[in-house]
């Protein structure tokens, strides 16, 4: 395994270029699956979760080239209609290959992703949602038997108990193209990545409308048959935690190649703090060297704080003067870097879905141990403000979610390196 040696202390200077979204690459390179023409997308980051979505799809029968963040994909016919165990545990994301599986050969068999270190991520909102489109759908020995000889449209509301589901929503989206018939996906998702994924749909010959909205309208067509070249957004999550860095470090970073209407409800929370964030024609100017200001964060889904950039803020307000809050509503388990946080020296209590952080005067470096993506960014953060050496292990939980993040973060001046343990 693999470790971050970090010794902090250093303000961040310089630019970024934040990669295209793990969330949007994600579902579009198995949505490429459901055409046999030759599809390019452009701005796919090289992430562990990428290639293992381009290991399963090649043992589904796409033949990949993927070379300087441009992928190359076609998939002239099926050989494999599965989604094993192995591959699934590791992305949980491997169940978007059940749509185009059902919409282009009729059957899918995908294994349940089980939980995870969040929480136990459900999918009985996909499966809601694909038998209202005439899918049979048999759970048996921890797997999903789908079949489907006529996919036909439906009305579908996917409210669930924590609102509503990204994943759900794309995973009726996609089967629902190939769908006889008009599907209405109501209390959609309204991520930034449901309407890339609709938008990239719409690209290959798909007729979606209210994407990003709670109402999505798809006019089921005839399998898509048109190949395209299409580039991601950019990842809002990515470049949210590199503004965390620059605010935590007291630098003055210019994080560029983002799209900021996909970050208003975060850069309201740095003014909130008095981190300045000044828009540019290409992205954002943070400095974070002024005075900082406690508050409150309540985690909600797109457009309220997302809470995929929940830990990142939770090392920036441990080292503010004051009492801040976190409300983390969409994941039941997510506050798992607060431990390690409070190793090196924060002050956070957890009352059941809130965080009450007391902040310190600084982060003391220690060995801290990364648990899941975001908590072992958080981790980075705190190791970056921290005085001392920091030792963040286990960072393959990292990897998967952030490319070169360490080169990145050296390019700005950190003292950060990755080592074998
Ligand atoms: C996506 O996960 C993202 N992952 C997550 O990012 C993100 O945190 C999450 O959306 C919320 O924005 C990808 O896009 C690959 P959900 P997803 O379905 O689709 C419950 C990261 O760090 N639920 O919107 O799995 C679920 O348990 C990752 O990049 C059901 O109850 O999230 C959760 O509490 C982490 N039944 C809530 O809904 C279902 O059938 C939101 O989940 C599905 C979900």
């Amino acid at each position: 395994m693999e470790r971050f040696v970090i010794d902090g202390g250093r303000r961040l200077s310089g630019e970024v270029k934040i990669s295209g979204a793990k969330n949007s690459a994600l579902p579009i390179i198995a949505a490429s699956l459901l055409t046999d023409r030759e599809v390019v997308l452009e701005n796919i980051p090289r992430l562990n979760d990428v290639d293992t979505m381009l290991q399963l799809v090649k043992s589904i029968g796409s033949k990949i080239n993927f070379t300087n963040n441009i992928l190359h994909i076609q998939t002239p016919k099926l050989k494999s209609f599965e989604a094993p165990y192995d591959i699934v545990r590791k992305m949980r994301a491997s169940y978007y290959v059940l749509g185009p599986l059902i919409a282009r050969a009729g059957r899918a068999r995908v294994s349940l992703p089980g939980g995870c270190a969040i929480g136990p991520r459900p999918i009985d909102l996909h499966i809601k949602g694909l038998k209202a489109l005439g899918v049979r759908i048999e759970v048996k020995a921890g797997y999903i038997n789908a079949e489907s000889r006529h996919l036909r449209g439906n009305r579908v509301d996917l409210q669930g108990p924590k609102g509503t589901s990204v994943g759900a929503t794309i995973n009726v989206m996609l089967a629902a193209t190939a769908a006889k018939g008009t599907t209405e996906i109501t209390s959609a998702a309204c991520e930034p990545e449901v309407v890339d994924v609709a938008n990239f749909l719409n690209h290959l010959g798909a007729k979606i409308s209210g994407q990003g909205t709670h109402t999505i309208i798809i006019k089921g067509q005839k399998p898509l048959n048109r190949g395209q070249r299409y580039r991601i957004i950019p990842d809002r999550i990515e470049a949210g935690t590199f503004a965390v860095a620059g605010a935590i470090t007291r630098g003055r970073i210019r994080i560029t190649g983002c799209n900021l209407e996909h970050l208003t409800a975060v850069l309201d929370k740095f003014n909130e703090i008095g981190v300045v964030v000044k828009v540019m024609d290409d992205g954002l100017l943070v400095d974070g060297a002024g005075r900082k200001r406690a508050t409150n964060i309540f985690v909600a889904p797109y457009p309220g704080f997302p809470t995929d950039m929940q830990a990142q803020f939770m090392a920036l307000l441990s080292i503010i003067p004051g009492t801040s809050t976190i409300k983390e509503t969409i994941f039941e388990n997510r506050f798992m870097q607060a431990v390690e946080l409070m190793r090196m020296g924060a002050d956070i209590t957890i009352e059941g879905d809130t965080a009450v952080i007391n902040g310190v005067r600084k982060f003391s470096g220690a060995y801290v141990m990364a648990s899941d993506l975001r908590a072992s960014a958080a981790l980075v953060l705190a190791g970056l403000a921290a005085k001392g050496r920091t030792v963040v292990r286990r960072i393959y939980h990292l990897d998967r979610g952030y490319e070169k993040f360490e080169v990145k973060l050296r390019r700005l001046g950190a003292r950060i390196r990755r080592e074998s343990e």
